[in-house]
């Protein structure tokens, strides 16, 4: 009884610790759904965590262009255009969209802008 109970926890923990990982897998070979997409989720935690929120909407004009209207402009094209908007998100700039300029976040790393940009060009009509 208490070694069954012993393994029946072990297994357990096992599977806390395996669980994560495991997720991740099903949710990249699952097609379709963008929101299951690990660059889907990475990308979002981190736009959520930065201020990008205060001036880009997902299907509204603010400060910015919607998410969504970025991603139609740049979602068909080649994936060199995803370290050429990270470096824009990280050093700023306008004349794209209109006079408007967005901030400059230089503390934001080469590899954390492409995971946003990636996010956002997930964010395509189909
Ligand atoms: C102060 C407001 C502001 C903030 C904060 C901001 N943006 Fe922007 N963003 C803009 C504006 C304005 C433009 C349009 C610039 C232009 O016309 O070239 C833009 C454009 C963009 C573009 C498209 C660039 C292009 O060349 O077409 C991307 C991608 C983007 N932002 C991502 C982000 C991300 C990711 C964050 C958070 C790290 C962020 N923005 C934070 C205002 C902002």
């Amino acid at each position: 009884m208490k070694r069954s109970i012993i393994v029946f926890v072990a297994a357990s923990l096992l599977m806390a610790c395996g669980g994560s990982s495991s997720k991740e897998k099903t949710a990249s070979t699952k097609t379709g759904d963008v929101s299951q997409n690990p660059d889907y989720q990475n990308g979002l935690a981190l736009v959520t965590k930065s201020d990008c929120l205060t001036c880009h909407k997902i299907d509204e004009k603010v400060t910015g262009p919607s998410y969504r209207d970025i991603a139609n402009k740049y979602g068909d094209m080649p994936d060199t255009i995803i370290s050429h908007l990270a470096g824009k998100v990280i050093s700023g700039g306008t004349g794209t969209w209109g006079q408007v300029f967005m901030t400059p976040h230089p503390n934001l790393s080469q590899a954390d802008a492409e995971a946003m940009v990636k996010y956002i060009l997930l964010l395509k009509n189909k």
